[in-house]
């Protein structure tokens, strides 16, 4: 019944409160004998260890537990991250002992059933695997997109007439999918799941993490049944998880305000998202109330996780003031560093984008010829606020420094 936790780093002894009532003054009779001698050397040992336990912070309880309720031997998790989430980076996260992650918006139901068995095989399985909830179809405008063409070609290839038609994968085959693969862990982002998906996740015991970037959002994701509460900042690189495309941008909560908030409105576990990349962050998300910090940008320099080189390069000079949550992308707000594209298609009088996933398409040839020529100016470049934290060492060596660095600042 000995064991030593990653996450304590402490020899725990399962000593249950009640049998430490038993002392020698109550229960002398435990004396009696050799065996008694014997039970009454771990009742003591018990008590020195929960004596040692009680100081230990809430927090690292906290965390403790639940590294237990999902097998994980530290409180980091990689923040699935579509386009982003190669099977190397989440075997390297979870062999240091923290959880993988794969942003699945963007793959084929064959592909993500792929990338599951990959990362199983070489990791032991301690991942999640991500969704985006489907806005209703958009309303097109052709002569708005139109406008955004004309645009875009001032800064790449011309976008194909019907550029904007492009359509993302089935969202009810990649559920299916997901399903199929019975990862330990689902999640959702920009929405909840439907509720009789959700009940296909609980028959199978597949824990359900809600994204969610507002106090109303955490108490819906709540109310619908999920396990736990992923709380994103509006530090976080990529896309907000907004429920409402229309809100993303008005409502920007910052992770110090909304992981408290948080906390105190819901009953279940709360991780912390957006903005953390070093050990400081994730010792201050759990003192804040978080049982587990989920890092992103700060793990893109990891070879593991095969950033496009200029990519990774502009992250480790851009300060948080660098970086911009807009629309220019995909039509749905995310935060990437402001390029000289970014900002042209963010001033006045340029065309606003067109809504999710129309403008994705129109930008798709700009995104992929900035890719292959290696101009950052002309690339997706998602990034959080703290982008030049992440540091360019394979993704163990992350985690486990991470974690060493928090542990020590609650000491
Ligand atoms: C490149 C990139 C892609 C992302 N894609 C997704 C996604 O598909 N689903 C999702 O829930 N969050 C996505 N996110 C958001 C992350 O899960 C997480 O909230 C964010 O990275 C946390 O902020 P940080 O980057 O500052 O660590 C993405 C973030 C990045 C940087």
């Amino acid at each position: 019944m000995t064991r030593q936790t990653a996450t304590t780093g402490l020899y725990l002894k399962r000593v249950s409160v009640a049998s430490m009532a038993h002392t020698d003054s109550q229960c002398p009779y435990l004396r009696s004998d050799g065996i008694n001698r014997i039970r009454s050397f771990e009742i003591a040992e018990g008590r020195a260890q929960l004596l040692r336990m009680t100081k230990m912070h809430p927090a690292l309880i906290r965390a403790q537990a639940f590294c237990e309720r999902f097998g994980l031997s530290l409180p980091i998790l990689l923040a699935p991250m579509a386009g982003a989430s190669p099977p190397s980076l989440s075997i390297a996260v979870a062999k240091a002992g923290g959880l993988g992650a794969c942003g699945a918006l963007l793959m084929q139901p064959k592909a993500i059933l792929n990338w599951a068995e990959q990362v199983r095989a070489d990791s032991g399985g301690a991942f999640q695997l991500n969704l985006w909830a489907p806005d209703p179809p958009p309303a097109r405008d052709r002569e708005h997109e139109e406008e955004i063409r004309t645009f875009l070609a001032q800064w790449g290839p011309e976008a194909l007439i019907d550029a904007g038609d492009a359509t993302p994968p089935d969202f009810n085959a990649q559920c299916e999918a997901l399903l199929n693969a019975a990862p330990p862990i689902v999640s959702s982002v920009m929405g909840l799941y439907p509720p009789e998906f959700v009940s296909r996740l609980k028959a199978r015991n597949i824990a359900w993490f809600a994204n969610i970037s507002t106090v109303a959002e955490a108490r819906a994701a709540e109310t619908a049944g999920a396990d736990v509460i992923v709380a994103q900042g509006m530090e976080a690189g990529g896309h907000r998880g907004c429920f409402e495309a229309a809100r993303a941008e008005r409502e920007m909560v910052g992770l110090f305000a909304l992981l408290p908030a948080v906390v105190d409105a819901v009953a279940i576990p709360v991780v912390a998202t957006g903005g953390i990349a070093d050990g400081r962050g994730v010792a201050a998300a759990l003192l804040l109330g978080a049982s587990a910090a989920q890092i992103g940008t700060g793990f893109l320099r990891c070879p593991e996780a095969k950033t496009h080189p200029a990519w990774a390069e502009a992250l480790a000079v851009t300060p948080p003031e660098g970086t911009i949550v807009s629309r220019v992308f995909s039509g749905r707000a995310g935060r990437s560093i402001a390029t000289d594209y970014v900002r042209a298609a963010t001033a006045r009088g340029a065309p606003a984008p067109a809504p999710y996933p129309v403008q994705r398409g129109l930008t798709s040839a700009l995104r992929e010829n900035g890719g292959k020529t290696g101009d950052i100016h002309r690339m997706q470049v998602w990034a959080g606020q703290s982008a030049a934290m992440a540091r360019a060492d394979p993704a163990d060596e992350v985690v486990r420094r991470v974690w060493q660095d928090a542990k020590a600042l609650m000491a």
